[in-house]
């Protein structure tokens, strides 16, 4: 099992429209995947159209004393379920600062759900704080969208040091840019710049397009509703990308240990 985090500490910069149609590609492709909606806005739970769902109080799930399998709903796709979040969410903070190893409470929880899946996906809410750091813990990738805008950078700048006092090695960082608009010079000079000095970035980047706004009306990822449209596209060549780096460190990762283990 893989876990994603979709993270930024920036707000509206396209985590959760990112979560909802990799989350989708994921399951079209055949992996068993679930979201994990964390934001107390709902927004994921909103696009699938599963925001009455919630079975369980975040509480019961923090302190581990329900299974995260028991949370799980099903979606109206194959292979894909979700984890609805609620406005009982905004309480997570509070509620991981008082959780023993409080840092860890999303990796523990996510533990018994190893078998049963491919691919998790985290949708983040934005800002840095303990939730920021159990969703670093608990994730094998953090995938960070990023507005080619000076400000964007900096917060990205903000997450990369963050990591590294937290000395989160294991976790593999993959920006991209999101919400591109290939007209604004500022856009198209960043990203000429950033390419050479963001290690793993993506190349495949999501411009802004008015059809995604359109999920909120459809309440579906947009390869249901425009298959094969530009918007759609862009996502499936995202997560084509990312499925790639991913193949790359694991058979980079399975290496070590066969060499490893070969003494
Ligand atoms: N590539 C895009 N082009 C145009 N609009 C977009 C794009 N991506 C997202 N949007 C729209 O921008 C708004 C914010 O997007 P989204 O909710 O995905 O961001 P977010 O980072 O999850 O926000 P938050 O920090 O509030 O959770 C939404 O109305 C969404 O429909
Ligand atoms: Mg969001």
């Amino acid at each position: 099992m893989k876990v994603l985090g979709i993270y930024n500490i920036k707000g509206g910069v396209g985590k959760t429209s990112v979560s909802v149609n990799l989350s989708y590609l994921s399951s079209l492709d055949g992996n068993r995947t679930l979201l994990w909606d964390l934001d107390p806005q709902g927004s994921s739970s909103f696009f699938y159209d599963k925001e009455l769902c919630v079975h369980t109080s975040l509480k019961r799930i923090i302190k581990g004393k329900v299974d995260l399998s028991d949370v799980v709903t099903d979606t109206d796709y194959q292979n894909l379920d979700i984890i609805p979040s609620d406005f009982s969410y905004r309480h997570i903070e509070n509620l991981l600062e008082q959780a023993k190893k409080s840092k860890k409470r999303i990796k523990e929880a996510l533990k018994s759900l190893k078998d049963e899946y491919d691919y998790v996906f985290l949708d983040c809410p934005p800002g840095i704080s303990i939730l920021a750091e159990n969703i670093f813990h608990a994730c094998d990738y953090i995938l960070i969208p990023t507005v080619p805008t000076p400000l964007c950078l900096r917060t990205y700048d903000q997450i990369i040091s963050y990591m590294k006092d937290d000395e989160l090695k294991s976790t593999e960082v993959i920006p991209f840019f999101s919400m591109v608009e290939v007209r604004k010079s500022v856009h198209q000079n960043l990203m000429k710049e950033l390419a050479l000095k963001m290690p793993n970035l993506c190349t495949t980047f999501i411009p802004f397009m008015a059809d995604i706004e359109k999920m909120g009306i459809y309440k579906k990822p947009i390869e249901d509703f425009m298959p094969n449209s530009k918007a759609s596209n862009s996502f499936k060549g995202l997560w084509k990308e990312i499925v790639k780096k991913n193949l790359k460190h694991t058979l980079i990762t399975n290496t070590k240990i066969t060499s490893a283990s070969s003494f």
